[in-house]
């Protein structure tokens, strides 16, 4: 049996993960420690609270005494936990580095205290934008793992300092680690304020959707579940030290996402907003993902739309008061904020 500590276990990827694993591997047990913070729901594992297989602990992966604690009884770490909203970086960069750098950090350290012949398995959740962005003019051109960093807002810049510390720790204390960097994921549980949940529910409640300037920037598109999938063959048969790309090949503009969305909701053009532009505005993120398949045998069979974009809009009409309650209250004053800025 394979007991997994999950970090950020409560957020949209990780709650994913959690049933993705026990799901898929009936011997693994999971222990998520999650400090819910605003995104992170304990309503998206409510249904697993009585799950023998599945723990929570409410704690900070800065508490290095609670981490320590944890890690004896563990086979490996999938770190997942993160500040991860880009607008919300730019409004303020602080927690981005005291949670993203400094507590990837904290974690390395626990590893290295509690596990010092490096046994244990360190798998690092990360990015595709820790590479900056690629010209919408050149279709062909991708990031591959050899991509030089070169993030430009304070999200993707705090995860290429988190990224270039787990290397940094395989190479001088030899951890056994792996790191994933990965495009834009879209399915169930995903925090609205994320593009797909915001424009879906803002239509159920009869709003428009706010596209940023003329919607030209274009995204890979992943299914959580494929990236699931992923990160867990890079946990059991990735190479210590390696860094493994994860792509949906399935690249839009934001404007043909809208319209996408717009289509399967069966909402006229007249619902988009176009609203001034995020400030240092990315312009294009494509994954090369040849080396996972490759090596890992690894590709994505749940990203193709429409059909998978066509289950993620049933998921949040079906779901309505999950993401009801999830965009009231605090995130509302978010919301309202972001958008007053334009
Ligand atoms: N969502 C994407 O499209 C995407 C793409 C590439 C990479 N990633 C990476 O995947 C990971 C998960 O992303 P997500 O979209 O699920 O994010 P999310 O914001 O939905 O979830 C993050 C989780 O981390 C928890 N957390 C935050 N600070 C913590 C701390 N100090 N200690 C413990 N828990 C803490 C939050 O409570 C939340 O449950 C992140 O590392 C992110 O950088 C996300």
């Amino acid at each position: 049996m394979q007991h997994i500590l999950l970090t950020g276990g409560s957020g949209f990827i990780g709650s994913n993960f959690v049933r993705f694993v026990l799901r898929h591997r009936p011997d693994c047990k999971v222990t998520n420690l999650d400090a819910l913070t605003y995104s992170g729901n304990p309503q998206n594992l409510a249904d697993l609270e009585e799950d023998p297989r599945y723990k929570f602990v409410h704690g900070s992966i800065n508490d290095m005494e609670l981490v320590q604690s944890l890690l004896p009884d563990m086979d490996a770490v999938v770190h997942m936990a993160a500040e991860s909203h880009v607008d919300r970086s730019i409004l303020d960069a602080r927690p981005f580095v005291e949670t993203n750098v400094l507590g990837t950090m904290t974690l390395l350290d626990a590893m290295r205290r509690v596990d010092p012949g490096n046994q244990k398995r360190f798998i690092h959740v990360s990015t595709d934008e820790v590479y900056g962005d690629l010209p919408l003019d050149q279709p062909n051109l991708k990031f591959n793992e050899t991509t030089p960093y070169a993030p430009s807002s304070p999200y993707s810049a705090s995860k290429a300092g988190s990224d270039m510390l787990v290397r940094a720790y395989h190479h001088t204390f030899g951890m056994n680690i792996c790191i994933t960097n990965c495009s834009n994921n879209f399915g169930p549980y995903q925090f609205p304020e994320k593009v797909i949940p915001l424009f879906v529910t803002n239509l159920i409640e009869g709003q428009k959707v706010p596209l940023y300037g003329d919607g030209s920037n274009v995204r890979d598109w992943l299914h959580v579940d494929d990236h699931c999938e992923a990160v867990l063959a890079v946990l059991e048969n990735g190479a210590a030290g390696e860094t493994y790309n994860i792509g949906g090949n399935n690249e839009r503009s934001n404007l043909q996402l809208t319209h996408a969305i717009l289509e399967v909701m069966g909402k006229g053009k007249d619902m988009i907003e176009h609203v001034k532009d995020r400030l240092g505005h990315d312009r294009r993120y494509a994954i090369d993902a040849t080396k996972i398949k490759t090596d890992l045998g690894w590709e994505p069979t749940r990203s193709a739309w429409p059909a998978a974009l066509e289950s993620t809009v049933k998921w949040y009409i079906d779901n309505e008061p999950w993401w009801r309650n999830v965009k009231s209250g605090a995130y509302r004053e978010y919301y309202n904020k972001q958008y007053a800025r334009r």
